[in-house]
């Protein structure tokens, strides 16, 4: 079956995650994505967090599985010869350089235009053109602090805190994916290509959206009702970390289940939904709340919220996360066990929807990946191996018409 991006032809320029995780959902879709990487060395991640000796890294295999590897010295006279062409031949070219090396390697905008005026530039920056840090360097974590997500997010009492979930890298590829369709349909209609940028703070701050409403909310009347602070603590005026507590209209909290004091993750999410207060008072076996004008409004349980959490917990004592989501799931009410990424690993629902997959590769034997988590009526998404440093690269230069004496040159040349 013929993929729905084949035909598309990606240098993919980009290393780390960020960057990376782009390409890799395009090329998972069907496009055939070029990663250029450096002789000799490739992708700093090929050798971060190595746990099997002489095999590429899963921090690289996890993010750069269905492409293909050319090495390419760039800075080499031959090889920029190499990028020359591939440029005219391609129709997306995809980096998360620093600030200013694809200038410095002599590969400019208006070059790049000059070479193919149908070329997609996409790029990945910590911060947006003409920001007064765009010349700063950035990674996940920076990026978090930077997009407002790290000031609202752990404990009142604690410091910022970074998020698990890369929102600064695998988030920003992924608003580049989006990035990039729409300026291929653009160019479909009218011929041009164009350059497409996303920087990681605002990437995060789309995703901070909510809290930007916070913000807003807290400068006009002075509290942020669905926060742990409000009626009991005290507010400043920026928005304050909030715990677990729900970010919209419906308080939540983490509630301890059975087995909490040795397992760190014997925990449920409890969304108390306006409109099941009934049902949630049934399963707890407190019908005595449903009616009771101290508890059967949302405005009237402010107030003591806490304490409600609490005859929770204790209904939760002598159930696991497993046993009281069985229950609870029958009555309606949004709520999840806490899962640990062991959990998820051997997870039959994840493994049977190919969320989670497990893939073979030459050197590292077999490993777990997570697969597209898009899924589609009429495209079935395979995952494969990561490429190899430079498995492709006399595949690649034939492809582009270098005989095998050229092909053998470069390799003289050390230009790939
Ligand atoms: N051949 C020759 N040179 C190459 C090359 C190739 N195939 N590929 C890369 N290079 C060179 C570049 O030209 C550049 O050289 P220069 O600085 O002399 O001009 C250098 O390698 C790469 O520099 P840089 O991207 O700045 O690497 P770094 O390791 O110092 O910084 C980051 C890494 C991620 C901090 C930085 O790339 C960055 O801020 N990227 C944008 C934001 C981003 O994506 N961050 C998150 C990544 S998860």
């Amino acid at each position: 079956m013929s993929q729905p991006l084949e035909g598309i032809k990606i240098i993919d320029f980009t290393h780390v995650q960020a960057g990376p995780a782009c390409t890799q959902l395009l090329a998972w879709f069907g496009a055939d994505v070029i990663k250029v990487e450096r002789p000799g060395a490739g992708d700093v991640t090929r050798n971060q967090l190595r746990h099997v000796e002489g095999a590429d890294a899963l921090y690289f295999t996890m993010l750069n599985s269905n492409k293909r590897s050319l090495t390419l010295d760039t800075k080499t006279k031959q090889g920029k010869e190499v990028l020359e062409k591939l440029i005219k031949e391609s129709d997306v070219m995809v980096e998360n350089f620093g600030p200013g090396a694809l200038d410095r390697m002599g590969f400019s905008w208006e070059k790049i235009q000059e070479l193919n005026p149908g070329m997609v530039l996409a790029s990945v920056k910590g911060f947006s053109d003409g920001h007064h840090y765009e010349d700063l360097k950035v990674y996940e974590n920076v990026a978090q602090c930077a997009g407002g997500a790290a000031s609202t997010t752990g404990f009142w009492d604690g410091p910022p805190t970074v998020s698990a979930a890369a929102l600064g890298d695998s988030n920003t590829g992924m608003h580049l994916a989006i990035g990039i369709l729409t300026a291929l349909r653009h160019k479909d209609k009218t011929g041009r290509g164009q350059k497409v940028a996303v920087s990681m703070q605002d990437a995060v701050i789309n995703l901070c959206r909510v809290k930007l409403r916070d913000q807003q909310r807290l400068d006009a009347i002075g509290y942020l009702e669905e926060y742990p602070q409000y009626p009991h603590g005290e507010f400043t005026d920026v928005v304050p970390r909030g715990g677990n507590a729900g970010g919209g209209g419906q308080p939540g909290w983490v509630l301890k289940c059975k087995g909490w004091e040795t397992d760190p993750n014997a925990y449920i999410y409890f969304t108390i939904q306006g409109h099941a207060w009934a049902p949630i008072c049934k399963a707890l076996g407190k019908e005595e709340w449903i009616d009771d004008p101290a508890y059967n409004t949302a405005r009237a349980r402010q107030d003591k919220i806490m304490d409600i959490f609490g005859t929770i917990e204790a209904w939760l004592a002598d159930k696991t996360k497993f046993e009281a989501v069985d229950i609870l799931r029958k009555f309606d009410i949004p709520c999840s066990p806490v899962l640990s990424m062991k959990e998820i690993s051997v997870d039959k629902s994840l493994r049977e929807s190919g969320t989670i997959t497990e893939v073979q590769h030459p050197k590292l034997g077999s490993y777990l990946t997570v697969g597209s988590p898009i899924k589609f009526s009429d495209l079935q998404v395979d995952i494969k191996a990561s490429p190899l440093l430079g498995e492709h690269t006399n595949e690649v230069l034939a492809g582009l018409g270098y005989n095998q004496q050229q092909i053998a040159e470069l390799h003289d040349a050390k230009a790939v």
